[in-house]
């Protein structure tokens, strides 16, 4: 079976937490990809709103961790994940209406998700990992302290 979209090292953001969340995206599309083509309704149906859960809760996440780094566009990241979430919902209810969308589907969340990563994801990296960095310099540091001070 063919896979729908393949994963490349232009949508890696670095920051490994955020990178294992795109591909477990990626892997959803391809999963459901594959069981519309085999006409798996049923299937289709779990994952598409399988897909949607984790979308959400990926953004979520990353909308935390944004604000905990101090990213000054946090808001404006914020929206733009809004915007595709209503976008999603939207095509779940022509779904559910009985439309086929799912080939509308895939191709909106690789085209979607493509460019925010290599654009709007790419611009919060240095951010995010200097607040990754410091966490890290502070969790050493307490747990020196605790090992080497009496
Ligand atoms: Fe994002």
């Amino acid at each position: 079976m063919d896979t729908f979209w393949t994963w490349d090292a232009s949508l890696e953001t670095g920051i490994s937490v955020i990178d294992r969340h795109h591909r477990k995206i990626v892997d959803y599309i391809n999963e459901l990809h594959q069981a519309h083509a085999r006409g798996e309704s049923q299937l289709v149906d779990r994952l598409f709103l399988e897909l949607a859960d984790f979308a959400a809760l990926h953004f979520s996440f990353e909308e935390d961790l944004l604000d905990e780094a101090g990213y000054p566009i946090a808001d404006a990241h914020r929206k733009v994940h809004q915007a595709f979430t209503k976008r999603v919902r939207h095509l779940y209810r022509m779904h559910v209406a009985g439309k086929d969308i799912i080939p509308q589907l895939l191709s909106d969340f690789r085209v979607w998700l493509t460019n925010h990563i290599r654009l709007d994801d790419q611009d919060y990296r240095p951010f995010v990992q200097r607040y990754i960095k410091r966490k890290q310099g502070n969790w050493f540091q307490r747990l020196y302290r605790c090992l080497f001070s009496s």
